[in-house]
């Protein structure tokens, strides 16, 4: 298990995290868009309100300033005997604060909690440029991502 550095730590989002720079870390993946502090609210206690479905974890540096960020959510099947499969998305640390293990580290705590939670796999979609990232943190290879965007 990779530890975070001094004074880092990595807990659940919570709703204050609005304020904490949390939107500013998912820009490092795509767009955002403006979010107002009433449309953050009323997703945030949606998304709460699913506590044993989404899992989404944040990584704040010494200064409680969020630096990384990583959602596990968590699929119920039929197949497989009622099987639940973890999905891995928006997984993002701040430029500065990259090649610190961050990034392993956020992975490292969704699997932990995928594996608790009874998931027999975790499968997430990434670009070429990270699949050594991914490899690094124990994933393969697996499949082909097909979109469809409207
Ligand atoms: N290619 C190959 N190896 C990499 C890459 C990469 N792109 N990025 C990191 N690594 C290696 C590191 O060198 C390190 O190797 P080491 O153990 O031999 O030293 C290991 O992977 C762990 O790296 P971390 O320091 O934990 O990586 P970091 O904290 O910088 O986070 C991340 C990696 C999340 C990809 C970060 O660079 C980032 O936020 N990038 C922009 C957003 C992004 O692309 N997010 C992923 C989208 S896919 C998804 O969300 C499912």
């Amino acid at each position: 298990i990779s530890l975070l550095p001094t004074d880092y730590s990595i807990r659940p989002l919570r709703r204050s995290d609005y304020s904490r720079g949390y939107l500013d870390v998912l820009r490092v993946l795509t767009t955002v868009g403006e979010i107002s502090d009433e449309q953050w609210n009323k997703r945030y206690d949606w998304i709460a309100s699913r506590n044993d479905e989404y899992y989404m974890l944040v990584v704040c540096d010494g200064t409680h300033r969020v630096v990384g960020t990583g959602s596990l959510i968590v699929e119920r099947k039929f197949i497989h005997s009622l099987g639940m499969v973890g999905h891995i998305e928006d997984i993002a640390v701040e430029k500065g604060q990259q090649g610190k293990k961050l990034g392993l580290r956020i992975i490292q705590a969704l699997d932990y909690v995928a594996a608790q939670v009874g998931c027999y796999k975790s499968i997430l979609d990434c670009s070429e440029a990270n699949e050594g990232f991914y490899v690094k943190c124990g994933f393969k290879r697996a499949g082909l991502e097909m979109a469809h965007y409207y």
